[in-house]
């Protein structure tokens, strides 16, 4: 069915996460379990002891990413997200640990299940774009 002309915009998954602090909240979650769980010790033993940085970088990211303020982009330009990922030996098994990490964070978190599967989709196709093996 055709929107009025002054229907409010369909809201962005930033919104319907809960703008910045549901962002955080999932962010935290994933580096969280990164650090907890055993089956993540691989994903854990690329990243850097202190796991402020790249909470706080994945954080910004997203945000824009998802539909919000371009957090990211305003401090550290173009992401240019699968070089900066070159560094970092990065095969099936990284990218499904990363996946399987994001997919708990989601659940834990209770985001609604309509949302989380389409972000599901959205993180597995960038996560296998970060491949380099
Ligand atoms: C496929 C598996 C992935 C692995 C193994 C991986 C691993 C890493 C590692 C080791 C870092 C460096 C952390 C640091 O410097 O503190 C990093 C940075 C980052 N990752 Fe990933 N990552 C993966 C997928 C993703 C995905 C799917 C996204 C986004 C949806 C993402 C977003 C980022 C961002 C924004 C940074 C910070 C980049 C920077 O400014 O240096 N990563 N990742």
């Amino acid at each position: 069915m055709a929107q009025p002309a002054d229907a409010a915009p369909a809201a962005t998954p930033f919104e319907r996460l809960g703008g910045e602090p549901g962002v955080r909240a999932l962010v935290d979650r994933f580096y969280d379990l990164m650090d907890l769980e055993p089956h993540y010790a691989g994903l854990r033993a690329l990243h850097p002891a202190d796991l402020g940085g790249s909470r706080d970088k994945l954080h910004w990211f997203l945000c824009g990413w998802l539909g919000g303020p371009d957090l990211y982009v305003e401090r550290f330009g173009d992401p240019r997200l699968r070089a900066r990922h070159m560094p970092y030996r990065i095969g099936i098994a990284e990218r499904d640990q990363w996946m399987a990490c994001m997919l708990q964070a989601l659940q834990e978190n209770a985001i609604d299940e309509g949302l989380a599967q389409r972000l599901a989709g959205a993180f597995f196709g960038t996560a296998d774009w970060m491949r380099n093996l």
